[in-house]
């Protein structure tokens, strides 16, 4: 497939600075071949319709783009949720393109250039779906951009101000990033530590998982840790979806139900507008500053669970 791969590389370069905003307000140029890239098509059309003819290659390379769109979208907006019919469109409007190859009778660019209107339309109508449900959709189109990032041990261990009695273990790092920079670290000092994220490889330490969807561990998680992703995802649904906010809720309960007592769930940011609600039988909450200057006010939180229920 290496001349369909070098082709598509070369939209992709050509397309390179396209924005979530450009893509949900339709910009024309997305919806367009350029010029060289059709010359290029036609030039090399033989090898690609030979490279495609059989359906698996073609599916092959409709997944390869669905779910570099798809990746392309989470590290651009960081909050959305694809939800597993979400991903399915997004493969089904991929597929639906690469179809056309083997359909065009004659001019395989002039037929791709019929229907990439067509698919961008229907990936626009998709993405503007799964922007809305985290309602993200105005600040895209304010050209808000809120892009992840991973960041040091060390840095993620000051702000949450990790213990030794933490690192007993056993220690669940949620939204712990694509290589689990903490959990390695963690483990490197004796620590227990787990890690699952949406974007992480499965490995012995870790796994590829939804944090709505925690993993139980007999005797419950001694600590729990979320820098940066659980709880600063909870002040995104928060401040812009209600449903998505309640969703969180109840996930932030259920962390809460899964540590072992005398066990914590540290994390930052925190989150004032439900830790004063947890019963104080039931839970300590302690909220440290991260940074004391005025204008970057925010904080960790811990919660330690005191009773078995
Ligand atoms: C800003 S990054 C922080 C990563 C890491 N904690 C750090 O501080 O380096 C947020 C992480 O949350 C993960 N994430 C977002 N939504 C998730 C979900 N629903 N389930 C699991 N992980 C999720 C992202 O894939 C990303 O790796």
């Amino acid at each position: 497939m290496d001349v369909a791969l070098s082709l598509l590389r070369y939209r992709l370069d050509e397309s390179a600075r396209t924005t979530l905003r450009d893509i949900v307000s339709g910009l024309p140029a997305l919806r367009r071949i350029s010029r060289p890239l059709s010359e290029r098509l036609s030039r090399h059309e033989a090898t690609i319709r030979r490279e495609l003819s059989s359906a698996g290659a073609r599916q092959t390379l409709a997944a390869g783009m669905a779910s570099g769109f798809l990746a392309y979208l989470l590290d651009r907006y960081q909050y959305v949720r694809p939800s597993a019919s979400d991903k399915r469109a997004v493969l089904d409007a991929y597929r639906a393109m690469t179809e056309v190859i083997p359909d065009a009778a004659t001019d395989l660019a002039g037929a791709l250039q019929h229907v990439i209107g067509q698919h961008h339309d229907r990936l626009r109508l998709i993405t503007i779906g799964m922007l809305d449900k985290v309602g993200a959709l105005d600040d895209v189109l304010d050209g808000a951009e809120p892009i992840c990032r991973q960041y040091s041990p060390a840095l993620q261990c000051r702000v949450l101000g990790l213990t030794d009695d933490d690192l007993a273990g056993p220690l669940l790092d949620i939204g712990c990033g694509e290589t689990a920079e903490l959990v390695g670290f963690l483990r490197g000092h004796g620590c227990a530590a787990f890690g699952i994220d949406r974007l992480a490889p499965a490995g012995d330490h870790t796994m590829r998982g939804d944090w709505f969807d925690l993993p139980m561990v007999a005797g419950g998680w001694r600590t729990i840790v979320a820098h940066l992703s659980f709880s600063l995802h909870f002040i995104h649904a928060h401040l812009h979806a209600e449903d998505e906010a309640r969703r969180y809720a109840v996930a932030y309960m259920s962390i809460l139900e899964r540590l072992q007592p005398g066990g914590s769930f540290v994390y930052a940011p925190s989150l004032p507008f439900i830790e004063p609600l947890l019963d104080p039988r039931r839970f300590r909450v302690e909220v440290k500053p991260v940074r004391p200057s005025p204008d970057e006010a925010w904080s960790s939180c811990r919660v330690t669970r005191l009773d078995d229920r």
